[in-house]
C-alpha cells in the first residue's frame, strides 16, 4: 500500500440530483490527510447475465479493476423498499463473479447512506452487511451513518450541511483508513 490510503466510492443512485452521490462527494472534501476518495459511477453498467461472465462488458471490468486496486471501498447506498436499490446490487453481482474470481474478498468496506425516511437508509445497510458475509469483505462496524430526512440536510447545491452527519463522515473514514492500513501491515 502507498502512503495515501486509496478509497473507491461507489452511489448506489443513477439521479442527478441524488443525497446518496451528494453524501459520496461531501466524505470526498471531508477525507482526511492521507486518504483520498476515487468515485466510480455505474451508470452504464447493463443487468448481470451470465452468459457473459467470461468476457463481461467493458464497465464491469473497469469496475473490478477500480476495487482491485483501491485499498478499501466505500458504499453509499439509497433505500429501496427497505433494501438496496438494483443499480448497486446489480454492481456487486458483476464485480463477485465469475466464481473464484471476486474483486470483493477480504477488501476493507464501509457503508453510509441517506434516504427521506426517518431511518436514513438502515434497513438497506443491514441488507447490504448480509452481502458482505457472502463476499467475504472486511466491513467497518461503527460508527453507522444513516442520514435520514435528507431533503433537510443538504443546502441548494448539494452540499452536506448537517454537521452530525458531517461528523459522523469524518469519523467513518477514519476507521476505515485504520483498517486498511491494518490489513496492508497483515498481508505486507
Ligand atoms: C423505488 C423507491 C423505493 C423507496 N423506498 C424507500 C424506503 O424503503 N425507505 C426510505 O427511507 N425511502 C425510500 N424511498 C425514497 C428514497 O429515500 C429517496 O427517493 C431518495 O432520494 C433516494 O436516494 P437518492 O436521492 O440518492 O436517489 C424510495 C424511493 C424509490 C424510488
Amino acid at each position: 500500500m502507498h502512503e495515501t490510503v486509496s478509497i473507491l466510492g461507489i452511489a448506489g443512485s443513477l439521479r442527478r440530483g441524488s443525497y446518496n452521490r451528494f453524501a459520496l462527494r461531501a466524505a470526498q472534501k471531508l477525507a482526511p490527510r492521507g486518504v483520498a476518495i476515487d468515485i466510480f459511477e455505474l451508470d452504464g453498467i447493463p443487468l448481470y447475465n451470465q452468459d457473459q461472465e467470461k468476457e463481461p462488458p467493458a464497465k464491469v471490468t473497469d469496475l473490478k479493476a477500480r476495487i482491485r486496486a483501491a485499498d478499501a471501498v466505500l458504499l453509499v447506498t439509497p433505500e429501496y423498499n427497505y433494501s438496496i436499490p438494483g443499480v448497486l446490487k446489480n454492481a456487486i453481482d458483476w464485480a463477485s463473479r465469475p466464481y473464484g474470481d471476486s474483486a470483493w474478498a477480504g477488501k476493507p468496506v464501509a457503508v453510509m447512506g441517506a434516504s427521506i425516511g426517518a431511518l436514513g437508509t438502515a434497513r438497506a445497510q443491514y441488507h447490504l452487511r448480509q452481502c458482505f458475509v457472502f463476499l467475504d469483505m472486511d466491513p467497518v462496524n461503527q460508527p453507522e451513518v444513516m442520514i435520514g430526512g435528507a431533503q433537510q440536510r443538504f443546502d441548494p447545491q448539494g452540499n452536506l450541511t448537517d454537521e452530525t452527519s458531517r461528523k459522523l463522515i469524518t469519523e467513518l473514514l477514519g476507521a476505515l483508513a485504520e483498517k486498511a492500513r491494518s490489513r496492508a501491515k497483515e498481508t505486507a
